[in-house]
């Protein structure tokens, strides 16, 4: 997803000293998870001359005709002059590594950003509502997510999820294996990351329960090895609201404070033994388990839901209830509304989502496992804290409430058509919503902007993702013409099916290794890494400016009506997430309270809804049109 890096990366150099991957042995099961891992084509470095052009073609509709000649200039000089060093240099890179990029992209895009990782990085996701209201729903509920959880594992244990596809293209599973008993690590300037993967010896077989603020280590295996049942969990569960029942310290809030001020907390609080032993017990842990107590109000309970996942609500709700670090954390609510939050560091949306829709169907599904034995009782994790790091949590408790009072969100379902209606018209459902994104941003703000999709590049090893560039000349024609009253609907049908062609001809390049942002990224570390002067391409205001994320955006889809959603990465911008089912489309949609630029995320929500439906009827009144 990473929209943050045209921040993270003017104040981050390349430094490799964290995030210790797993070293995975891959079994080559038939059409199981590692099966063509080694297969997968590496990463390429596109040619110079390839990436300049479509830098310049990106800025076309963001630039003044003078800003532009600059810039091409510079493009020229670039190309013609250091950029072939650096071309070469970054091959030679290339040529030495699985993949050229994943261990830069870790570092800079994760874990040397050191602004706080909730709301800015670790995205939220709302589950569908369960049917209960209650407490003892709540535990049913979350016991069974954990069965389903359970039975997921089994599959990354023994390596035989099937391989997922792009198209007819194999995708890269390291990020599945990546997911689970894994935790982000606060350290001085650039975090660490720890995975306890599966295929090691004493690999955990616990869980973290956070409750009234209270850290629990939860066996959720039995002294047999085997998994515990839904019932036995529950049981660990309502032990844990036994123990619980007393609120405890909120030390989660320090997983929300700025990277430094975490890591200088984290390090007085290492001090103490059992404190070392308790944070170490809830990295190692398989997940963490917030059960929350009610949101005490449901007027628009999707969105106040959605708030509960992407940052916990605050300390006076749950802010204090969670572990940020951590790669997965399950949030289960007393409502009958559930999800999770996670943190960014080794995976992208797909792959917790598969996690996610696997657990929604297990929890249908009435099966379960056999009983375990010899189970151990939950035991509630001892934190000492110094009088010092008490005071630093005020603090965080400051600094929490202030972040959560400025974002706005709105969670909500468009119902009117989903995939279905562009499908029928022939185009990219992708392509078409993007393309609304735009007309809702033009709606408001009368121009274009800087626009981040998330293309997955998981066609190649250790594929993270590339940028797509949704904003482009065509696309400014449309948005436009769609706002003129004298333009026909012909026409405005006609220009849109351009920009949809235009971007899908992005989405193509770009998941084929095609794209320029992670390129452009590549050649500005290369002169960093050899201590050479950052050229004037990267020191161009039309660089900085083409990369502030206005606009910034990702596709999750899911089988279920799940949503997911994060901040925006710039302070007047906004962020969109939506999950396009056939006949409904899914959105999660952000800003700033702060920002006098941007609208309210509803008022936004309403421009997004009017724009999918303008397109409609234009495409819709010119089909008949034609027929
Ligand atoms: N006519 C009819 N149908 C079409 C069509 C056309 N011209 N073009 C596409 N479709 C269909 C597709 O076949 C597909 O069908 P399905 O629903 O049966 O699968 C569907 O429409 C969706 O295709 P499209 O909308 O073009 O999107 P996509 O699935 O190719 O996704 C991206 C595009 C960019 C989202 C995807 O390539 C990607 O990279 N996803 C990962 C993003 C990511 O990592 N996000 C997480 C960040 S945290």
């Amino acid at each position: 997803m990473l929209r943050l890096l045209s921040r993270a990366i003017v104040r981050q150099t390349c430094s490799s000293n964290g995030g210790r991957m797993p070293s995975v042995q891959p079994k080559k099961l038939k059409g199981r998870m590692f099966s063509v891992q080694a297969a997968l084509p590496k990463y390429p470095v596109a040619p110079l001359e390839q990436t300049m052009k479509k830098y310049l073609k990106s800025l076309e509709p963001l630039l003044s005709e003078e800003e532009y000649r600059h810039t091409e200039k510079l493009c020229k000089e670039f190309q013609n002059g250091v950029g072939k060093t650096l071309q070469n240099k970054l091959l030679e890179r290339a040529e030495k590594r699985d993949n050229w990029l994943s261990d830069w992209w870790r570092s800079v895009a994760y874990l040397g950003f050191r602004e706080p990782v909730v709301i800015n990085s670790n995205p939220g996701v709302l589950f569908p509502k369960a049917d209960y209201n209650d407490i003892q729903g709540q535990l049913t509920y979350a016991s069974r997510l954990i069965a389903g959880l359970l039975d997921y594992k089994v599959m990354i244990d023994e390596q035989t999820l099937p391989v997922e596809h792009l198209g007819k293209n194999p995708l890269c599973m390291m990020q599945y294996f990546q997911v689970l008993a894994a935790c982000r690590i606060p350290l001085e300037k650039h975090d660490d990351w720890t995975c306890y993967p599966p295929d090691r010896p004493g690999a955990p077989k616990h869980i973290t329960v956070i409750y009234n603020n209270n850290i629990f280590e939860v066996p959720v295996y039995g002294g047999d090895s085997k998994p515990l049942t839904t019932s036995q969990v529950r049981d660990q569960l309502s032990e844990v609201v036994k123990q619980g029942a007393t609120a405890g310290e909120p030390i989660g809030l320090f997983t929300m404070e700025h990277r430094d001020n975490w890591a200088n907390v984290y390090k007085k609080m290492i001090q103490d033994k059992t404190t070392k032993a308790a944070l170490e017990s809830v990295q190692r842990s398989i997940i963490v388990l917030c059960l929350d107590k009610s949101n005490n109000t449901m007027t628009d309970a999707r969105t106040v839901s959605g708030h509960q996942m992407l940052h916990g609500r605050g300390s006076s709700y749950h802010t204090g209830n969670r572990w940020f670090d951590k790669t997965i954390q399950f949030i289960v609510g007393e409502d009958g509304y559930s999800g999770l939050n996670y943190e960014h560091t080794t995976a992208e949306g797909p792959p917790i989502i598969h996690l996610m829709d696997h657990c929604m169907k297990y929890i249908s599904s009435g099966k379960d496992w056999s009983p375990a034995t010899d189970v151990k009782p939950p035991t509630k994790l001892q934190f000492n804290l110094t009088q010092d790091v008490s005071d630093s949590l005020i603090h965080a408790k400051e600094n929490a409430d202030r972040m959560v009072s400025d974002l706005d969100l709105k969670v909500f379902v468009f119902d009117e058509f989903g995939k279905n209606f562009p499908k029928s018209q022939k185009v990219s459902p992708d392509s078409f919503i993007q393309n609304a994104l735009q007309l809702a941003y033009y709606r408001h703000h009368k121009k274009t902007c800087g626009s981040y999709e998330s293309a997955s590049i998981r066609m190649f090893q250790l594929g993270r993702t590339e940028t797509i560039r949704s904003c482009s000349t065509e696309s400014l024609e449309f948005t436009r013409a769609m706002m003129d009253s004298n333009v026909s609907k012909q026409r405005k049908a006609e220009l849109l099916r351009r920009a949809i062609d235009s971007h899908k001809q992005y989405t193509n390049d770009a998941i084929s290794g095609k794209g320029i942002d992670r390129h452009l990224l590549g050649l500005k570390l290369t002169a960093a890494e050899n201590n050479m002067e950052i050229p004037e391409l990267f020191k161009d205001p039309a660089y900085t400016f083409s990369g502030s994320w206005r606009i910034s955006t990702s596709q999750v889809p899911a089988k279920s009506e799940s949503v997911l959603f994060f901040g925006p990465v710039v302070p007047d911008g906004y962020g969109f997430c939506y999950n396009p089912q056939e006949k409904c489309i899914l959105f999660g949609v952000s800003s700033y309270k702060s920002n006098s630029v941007t609208l309210p995320a509803a008022k936004m929500a309403e421009l997004i809804q009017d724009s999918l439906r303008d397109m409609r009827d234009v495409l819709a009144a010119t089909m008949k049109a034609n027929l």
